[in-house]
C-alpha cells in the first residue's frame, strides 16, 4: 500500500525518479483518485489545470475523497483564484494550508527556444516586477507544512528573495551563459502573434495577456515565507539560471 506517492495522468510520460511510488489518475476524474489515496495521510493538491489554469470544478468531490481516505493534512497550490478546491478545503475539517507561488522561476524555460535560436526573449509588459520562486523552494515549503504541520488554516504567498523584470531575468540568463541575450518588449498584439507562432493554445495566450494586463502589485512583493517555514533562504533567480543554463544552450 502506497504511503508516499506521486499522482500523474500518464505514468510512462511522467519520468519520475525511481524511488517515487507512482499512482496514475487525474484530478478532473476524481474516481481515479481512490486507489491513489489508500494509506495516504497528507496530500498536496492543485486547484487548477491546463494552459489557462482553469479551476478544478471537481474540488468538492476531491476533498470528499481525501477526507474519506483518512487524510488529515492538505496543502493547496492555488493560482490565487478562490475556486472549488480552495472553497472545499476551507469548509472542511482538514488541516489545510493554501500556498500561492506568484510565479515559478522555471516558467523562464519557455524562453529557451528563442534564446537558443536567436539570442533573444520577446515578451509584453516589460516593466512588470515578479517575485518568482524556485520550484525547489516551493516544494520544500510544501514538504515542511505537510510533514511538520503547524500551519493549519493559513494562506501564504510564497516568493523568491527579489522582484525582477523580465529584462533583469534575461540578463541573469545571459550572465549564466556567458553570451549576449537581448530582451525585446512586444505590444500585447505582437505577443499574441509571437505565441501563436510558437504553437501556444489560444486559451493559454488569453490567460497570460489578461493576467499581465491586470497584474496586482503583490506579484512584485517579496514575502519571508520560504525562510520562515523551511529555515533556508530562498534561492535567487541568478542561481536558478546558473543551474539551468544547459536548457538555454
Ligand atoms: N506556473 C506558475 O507560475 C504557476 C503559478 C501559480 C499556480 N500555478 C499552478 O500550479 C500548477 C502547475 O502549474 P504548471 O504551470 O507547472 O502546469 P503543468 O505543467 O500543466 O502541470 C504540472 C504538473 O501538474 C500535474 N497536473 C496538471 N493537471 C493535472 C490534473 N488534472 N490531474 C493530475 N495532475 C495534473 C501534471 O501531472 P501529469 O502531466 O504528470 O499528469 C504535472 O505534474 C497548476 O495548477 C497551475 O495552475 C502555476
Amino acid at each position: 500500500m502506497a504511503t508516499r506517492s506521486a499522482l500523474t495522468r500518464n505514468a510512462l510520460a511522467a519520468n519520475l525518479p525511481e524511488q517515487v511510488e507512482v499512482a496514475e489518475g487525474g484530478l478532473t476524474r476524481p474516481e481515479s483518485l481512490e486507489p491513489a489515496l489508500q494509506g495516504v495521510t497528507a496530500v498536496h493538491l492543485l486547484s487548477a489545470t491546463g494552459p489557462d489554469h482553469v479551476p478544478l470544478e471537481t474540488g468538492a468531490h476531491i476533498v470528499d475523497l481525501v477526507r474519506a481516505a483518512g487524510v488529515r493534512r492538505v496543502t493547496v497550490l492555488t493560482t490565487g483564484a478562490d475556486g472549488p478546491v480552495e472553497q472545499a478545503v476551507r469548509a472542511s475539517d482538514l488541516e489545510w494550508t493554501i500556498l500561492l507561488p506568484i510565479d515559478v522561476m522555471s516558467n523562464a524555460l519557455g524562453w529557451a527556444e528563442t534564446i537558443r535560436s536567436e539570442g533573444v526573449v520577446r515578451e509584453p509588459y516589460g516593466e512588470r516586477l515578479t517575485a518568482s520562486v524556485d520550484i525547489d523552494d516551493f516544494a520544500a515549503v510544501v514538504a515542511a507544512v505537510l510533514v511538520d504541520g503547524g500551519h493549519s488554516g493559513q494562506s501564504y504567498r510564497v516568493t523568491g528573495p527579489e522582484a525582477l523584470t523580465p529584462g533583469e531575468k534575461v540578463r541573469a540568463i545571459a550572465a549564466a551563459l556567458g553570451e549576449d541575450v537581448r530582451f525585446e518588449e512586444l505590444t500585447p498584439e505582437q505577443a499574441r502573434e509571437h505565441w501563436r507562432g510558437q504553437g501556444w493554445p489560444e486559451e493559454g495566450i488569453d490567460f497570460m495577456l489578461t493576467m499581465w494586463a491586470t497584474v496586482p502589485p503583490t506579484v512584485g512583493t517579496v514575502t519571508p515565507v520560504v525562510k520562515q517555514i523551511t529555515g533556508r533562504s530562498p534561492r535567487p533567480f541568478a542561481q536558478w539560471a546558473a543551474e539551468n543554463s544547459h536548457a538555454f544552450r
